[in-house]
C-alpha cells in the first residue's frame, strides 16, 4: 500500500489497546480517590491560546505546531499540550465562580511537531492534572503525590522525582540578570538558538542540549540562591510534603521545563530504564496563567504524564499488564437449521453476560473447533441438526476430551452456573 500513517503517528491495535485501557482505569480510579473529575476539551483550539499560553519563545510555539487555517480563515492549532486548553476552559466556563480549588484531570491525543524517535512521536498521549485556586504548597505536594502514587500502583520501579524552584515576576528579575551576566563572557561559544534565548529568555539556556551550552551550564547560578522569601519558602514546604509523603526526590538546578508560564515549583519524574526520553511526567506551578489568559488572578498547578512512555518503561521492566477478558462459549455449528439456533443462543447468553463467539465464515466443524482452541474458550457447545432434533447441544470443557448433552432449554443456566 502506498498510502501509510503520518510520520510519528502510531497504530493501536486491540492487542495494545488493553493495555490503554488497563492504564486508563487505573488513572479514572486514582482521579476520582484524590477528588479530580474529568475535563474534555477540543483537539483544536485558536492558535493565540497556545502562542500566549504556551509563550512565544518556547520550542513549542516556534517550531512544533500543527497550526491551519480553516475554511472560515481562521488560524487553529491542534493541541501541543493541555494546560492551556484547560485554563481557557477555567477562564470560559467560569469555574473561577466555583467552591475553590477546581480539580481536574484530562487524557487524550497532544500533537508536536518533533523529531520522532523511541519514546517520542508527532502525535503523544497524555494524562494530565491540574488544580486551580490554591498558592499553598500542600497544593504541589498533591499533585506530585497523585503521579507518585500512579507509578507506583502501575508498579514501576528506579523513578526518581527532579525538582526545582523557577522563581516568580518579583524575584525571577534578578536570576534573569545573574544568569546573563554568566553567560554573556562566553556567547560566543553558544549555539544560535542559545544566543537568540540569551535575550529573550536566557532560562531556557539551561535547558539546551548542545554540548558546549550544556557544559557551561553546568556552573550557572542556581534560581533557588536568588528566590525571594516567598518562592524560598513555598520550596521547602513543597519539599517537606514529599518528605512527609515518603517520596524521594533530587533538586535539580539546571530544571527549567520547556513551556514559558512555570512559575515557583518545576518538576520531572525521570525513569532509568528508557534512555533518553526518560521524562515521564512534567509539571509545576503556573500563578499567573489564568490572569493572562484573561481570568480572575488565580493560582495553579498540575503535571502532565507521557502515557506512551509509561508503557515503554512498563514493557522494559517487564512488569505484567493483567490480562483482559477472553471468551468464555465457543458455539460450534453444523447445518442451516443448527447455525439458526446457534446465533439465537449466541445473543441470549451475551444478554445474560457471558463473552460468547460462533463463526461468522462458514467453516467447517474442525475449522470452528480449531478457531475454538485458539481462542482458549471455556466451553465449546456443538451443535449440530441431530443434537437440534433432540433438543440438546453437547458440551465440552477446555481442555478435556470428553463431551456431555445439555438441553437446550437449560444450557443458558448451566453456563451460568458453570462460569460463576
Ligand atoms: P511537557 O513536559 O511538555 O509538559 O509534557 C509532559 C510529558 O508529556 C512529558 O514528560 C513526556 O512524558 C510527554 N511528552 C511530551 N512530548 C512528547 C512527545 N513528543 N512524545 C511522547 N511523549 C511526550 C506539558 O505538556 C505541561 N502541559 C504539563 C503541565 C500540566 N504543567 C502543568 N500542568
Amino acid at each position: 500500500m502506498d498510502i501509510v500513517r503520518p510520520r510519528g503517528t502510531n497504530d493501536f491495535l486491540p492487542k495494545d489497546t488493553v493495555k490503554w485501557h488497563y492504564l486508563e482505569t487505573v488513572l479514572r480510579k486514582l482521579c476520582e480517590e484524590f477528588g479530580y473529575g474529568e475535563i474534555r476539551t477540543p483537539l483544536f483550539e485558536d492558535t493565540n491560546l497556545f502562542q500566549r499560553g504556551v509563550g512565544d519563545t518556547t520550542d513549542i510555539v516556534q517550531k512544533e505546531m500543527y497550526t491551519f487555517t480553516d475554511q472560515g480563515d481562521r488560524s487553529l492549532t491542534l493541541r501541543p499540550e493541555g494546560t492551556a486548553s484547560v485554563v481557557r476552559a477555567y477562564v470560559e466556563d467560569k469555574l473561577y465562580g466555583e467552591a475553590q480549588p477546581v480539580k481536574v484531570y484530562y487524557m487524550g491525543p497532544m500533537f508536536r511537531y518533533e523529531r520522532p524517535q523511541a519514546g517520542r512521536y508527532r502525535q503523544f498521549h497524555q494524562f494530565g492534572v491540574e488544580c486551580f485556586g490554591s498558592n499553598h504548597p500542600a497544593a504541589d505536594g498533591e499533585i506530585i503525590a497523585l503521579a507518585w502514587e500512579f507509578y507506583r500502583r502501575l508498579g514501576l520501579k528506579g523513578l526518581e522525582v527532579s525538582i526545582n524552584s523557577v522563581g516568580c515576576p518579583k524575584c525571577r528579575p534578578k536570576y534573569r540578570q545573574l544568569l546573563q551576566d554568566y553567560f554573556r563572557p562566553h556567547l560566543d561559544k553558544m549555539c544560535k538558538s542559545c544566543q537568540e534565548r540569551f535575550e529573550k529568555n536566557p532560562l531556557r539556556i539551561l535547558d539546551c542540549k548542545n554540548p558546549e551550552c550544556k557544559e557551561l551550564a553546568k556552573d550557572a547560578p542556581n534560581s533557588t540562591d536568588c528566590l525571594c522569601e516567598e518562592c524560598q519558602e513555598h520550596f521547602q514546604s513543597v519539599c517537606a510534603y514529599l518528605t512527609a509523603a515518603d517520596i524521594p526526590y533530587k533538586i535539580d538546578h539546571r530544571l527549567v521545563r520547556g513551556l514559558d508560564y512555570y512559575t515557583k515549583t518545576a518538576f520531572e519524574i525521570l525513569v532509568d530504564t528508557i534512555g533518553a526520553q526518560s521524562a515521564i511526567c512534567g509539571g509545576g506551578r503556573y500563578d499567573g496563567l489564568v490572569a493572562q489568559l484573561g481570568g480572575p488572578e488565580t493560582p495553579g498547578v498540575g503535571f502532565a504524564a507521557g502515557l506512551e512512555r509509561v508503557l515503554v518503561a512498563l514493557d522494559q521492566q517487564g512488569v505484567e499488564i493483567p490480562a483482559s477478558s477472553h471468551t468464555q462459549v465457543y458455539l460450534a455449528s453444523l447445518g442451516s437449521s443448527a447455525d439458526l439456533k446457534a446465533f439465537q443462543l449466541l445473543q441470549e447468553l451475551r444478554k445474560t453476560g457471558i463473552i460468547a463467539e460462533k463463526d461468522l465464515l462458514g467453516r467447517s466443524l474442525k475449522a470452528q473447533m480449531k478457531y475454538a482452541d485458539k481462542l482458549q474458550a471455556d466451553y465449546v457447545l456443538l451443535l449440530g441438526e441431530e443434537e437440534l432434533a433432540q433438543n440438546i447441544c453437547m458440551v465440552r470443557q477446555m481442555g478435556k476430551s470428553e463431551q456431555a448433552p445439555v438441553d437446550l432449554d437449560n444450557i443458558v443456566l448451566f453456563l451460568k452456573e458453570q462460569l460463576k
